[in-house]
């Protein structure tokens, strides 16, 4: 019998809500496989207790693990300013781990079924029986990871430099994955770029017509990421896979979590050559935190996708989304979403997991 090992960084906020509801989740998926879970501290909590947001103990449980579930990280603003800049958790646990795996190839589905279309903020005639698209976003290059540099010029202002750094090779494997993708699905890649200003996506647009070669039954779209904000509010049905670099896309798929209603709704999988790691795509909202009221849909989504993309559980994680699923058909949602539609029965964080687990078993 198979034993996957993962590591689990709950992280801050609402992470650890939503972390123990993805864990009970994946104690109740029903499968030949084994699963040891191991925990880390990781994040803003890391920091307060250890002075480090990324400890030595979280990387090598990480680096034994088969597969990574983090939860959402940050702490509120004055807290997080009370930290040096290089250990608030972004900077100094999420994008070390980002980098420390590789993770290049981000998949954030915007995914909404025609059972969830009423928690769209779009009107019925634009959000029509749904929306299933799948946004692919560089992880590990751009401004994200560029040099940076800061001091006080000859005019004795501070200044900044940042810089959005990629060469072809980095771009040339991002394309890849997300031909791929296109030519599983229906054939058609969206790129998103912004060439008629950043050289940046002139070299990409070079290198994706090259990679394009690889892939002659995929159709290339393009599209500039300012018009393909407005795009997606007005016709987001157009879209079914797109791609593009970092900072484009923690923007765009924000916004995809607006069209479903909730970032609660958006999971996601962060894939390196050879390891990858699972987050919601969403902050830890300190706001709501304790309350349990999160939704944890995000964090079991990202079980779901852990199951299949790292372990090739792929029927297991099916009956995880279906199970999920399950839950909104039979009228019930958290407290983001109840509030936004008629007649839905609004479930803690706790329930909303105990009723994922109970769909799960009855399959
Ligand atoms: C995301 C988040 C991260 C990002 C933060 C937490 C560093 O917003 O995954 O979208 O900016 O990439
Ligand atoms: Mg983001």
């Amino acid at each position: 019998m198979k034993t996957y090992k993962i590591a689990l960084l709950p992280g801050d906020g609402i992470g650890p809500e939503i972390a123990q509801e993805a864990k009970k989740v994946l104690d109740a998926v029903r499968t030949e496989a084994k699963f040891e879970v191991v925990e880390a501290a990781f994040g803003g909590n890391a920091y307060l207790q250890t002075g480090k947001s990324f400890t030595d103990e979280a990387k090598q449980i990480c680096d034994d693990a088969d597969a990574i579930l983090k939860g959402p990280i940050g702490l509120v603003k004055e807290e997080a300013d009370k930290i040096p800049p290089d250990e608030q958790p972004e900077r100094g646990a999420v994008l070390p781990l980002r980098r420390r795996y590789d993770t290049f190839a981000n998949y954030r589905p915007v995914y909404l079924p025609a059972t969830r279309v009423q928690f769209s903020p779009l009107k019925a005639s634009v959000v029509g029986d749904g929306i299933d698209l799948l946004m692919i976003r560089e992880l590990v290059g751009g401004l994200y990871f560029g040099s940076k540099e800061r001091g006080t010029n000859e005019k004795g202002q501070r200044y900044v430099h940042e810089t959005l750094e990629y060469d072809e090779g980095l771009i040339a494997r991002i394309l890849h994955v997300a031909f791929g993708e296109a030519k599983k699905r229906k054939g058609v890649l969206h790129n998103v770029h912004k060439s008629n200003v950043l050289l940046s996506s002139v070299l990409w647009n070079e290198v994706l017509e090259e990679v394009a070669v690889d892939y002659p039954d995929v159709e290339v779209k393009h599209v500039i990421v300012d018009a393909a904000a407005t795009a997606l509010c007005l016709n987001p049905r157009q879209f079914d896979v797109m791609v593009m670099e970092n900072m484009f896309g923690d923007i765009l798929s924000d916004l995809g979590g607006g069209l479903l209603g909730s970032l609660g709704l958006m999971p996601s999988a962060c894939v390196g050559p050879e390891k990858a790691y699972y987050e919601p795509a969403h902050g830890s909202a300190p706001d709501i935190a304790g309350q349990g009221i999160a939704n944890p849909y995000s964090m079991i989504g990202s079980v779901a996708m852990m199951l299949e993309t790292s372990f090739g559980l792929t029927e297991e994680a099916q009956a995880v989304w279906a199970a999920l699923e399950q839950v909104f058909a039979d009228g019930y949602a958290t407290a983001d979403l109840a509030a936004t539609a008629d007649g839905v029965k609004a479930l803690s964080t706790a329930e909303f997991g105990d009723a994922v687990v109970k769909r799960l078993v009855a399959t």
